[in-house]
């Protein structure tokens, strides 16, 4: 259901055969090995040691606020909510940016913020609770309660899309809502201009092999329509915004969107999202390190009109279930 937004081509095959995307076919999923889930323990239990309060990760949580809402022209969800609303749930919460202005533009609903890590939220209206959860496992909720549940930049922490969607459905009133949200970790060029060579093309095929060997999918918004028609959602819809990476848009909004994306690339250290799974893939950190500067450099030098894209996918529960 994701397409290119612009006329330009994606930077790897549009079809990578990874397991990331046959696990989610309805065919049998692979089986997996000690190996992988080895690899995939390690990997989580990395990005464990993230601590959302930390000065760098709080930075990072409202540049990463900032830039999806400013995508999402300042709402705070891409599906139209109704006026009242009575149960939100933010899964893998962080600091609670999200959570917080949903409140305040609800101030009638009881919003759930879940993370594995306990956070103290700053300046949080009184119908914000916050409870230490591992969403992979059993959520903090009453079955058919929910109006909406919010999940953004959860992708590296999900161990099974579908698990999450079969919880969501279950916990979703009829007819409540579910949006996701995730940048995928791909880059276009408007220009058709990388080559095979390219760092930028070479970095991203690396990162959808080695997540496909952990069994981790890094880019669930290309499999999560198929998902959600599985689980049982209806009315799924999903909207594709560019991100631009580079200095190179005139269009005032997009350049905005372009800074904005900066700020966020440069605070997590453009390596930080993927630095865990390479290294629990057995990479050493001067390798890695050589890679992402290669990456960069073909963005700052080579004059392509490089973006990634921003998906949100929404749904709801069948209103009228039999
Ligand atoms: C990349 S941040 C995203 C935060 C927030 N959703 C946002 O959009 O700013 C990931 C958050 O999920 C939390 N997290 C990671 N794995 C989790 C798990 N298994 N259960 C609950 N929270 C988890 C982390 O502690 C972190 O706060």
């Amino acid at each position: 259901m994701d397409s290119n937004p612009a006329s330009g081509k994606p930077c790897a095959s549009e079809n990578p055969p990874t397991r990331a995307e046959t696990s989610g076919s309805r065919s049998a999923p692979l089986p997996e090995d000690r190996e992988m889930v080895e690899a995939r323990a390690q990997y989580l239990a990395l990005r464990k040691e993230i601590l959302p309060e930390s000065d760098t990760q709080q930075r990072q949580a409202r540049a990463r606020h900032r830039l999806y809402t400013t995508v999402l022209d300042g709402n705070l969800t891409c599906c139209k909510l109704p006026s009242r609303v009575s149960r939100v749930l933010d899964l893998g919460s962080g600091i609670g940016c999200w959570a917080v202005d949903i409140a305040r533009q609800h101030p009638e609903a009881s919003v759930t913020c879940v993370d594995h890590h306990p956070v103290r939220l700053h300046d949080a209206p009184s119908n914000v609770t916050f409870h230490v959860a591992d969403l992979n496992r059993d959520w903090p909720v009453e079955p058919n309660s929910l109006d909406l549940i919010h999940i953004r930049a959860m992708s590296d922490d999900v161990v099974s899309w579908p698990f999450i969607l079969s919880q969501a459905l279950q916990t979703l009133r009829p007819g409540g809502q579910l949006e996701v949200s995730e940048i995928r970790p791909r880059f276009w060029d408007f220009d058709g201009q990388f080559s095979v060579t390219d760092a930028l093309p070479e970095g991203e095929q690396m990162s959808v092999e080695l997540s496909a060997k952990m069994g981790v999918d890094l880019d669930p918004s290309a499999n999560l329509p198929m998902w959600l028609d599985d689980a049982g959602f209806e009315k799924a819809a999903q909207r594709s915004e560019i991100l631009p990476v580079g200095n190179w848009s005139k269009d005032a909004k997009l350049h905005q969107r372009a800074t904005l994306y900066k700020d966020l690339l440069e605070l997590s250290g453009w390596e930080g999202k993927s630095r865990q799974l390479f290294v629990s893939s057995g990479w050493d950190l001067p390798r890695y390190t050589a890679l992402v500067n290669r990456m960069k450099e073909s963005i700052t030098q080579g004059g392509v009109r490089v973006y990634m894209t921003a998906v949100f996918t929404t749904c709801r529960r069948p209103a009228d279930e039999q």
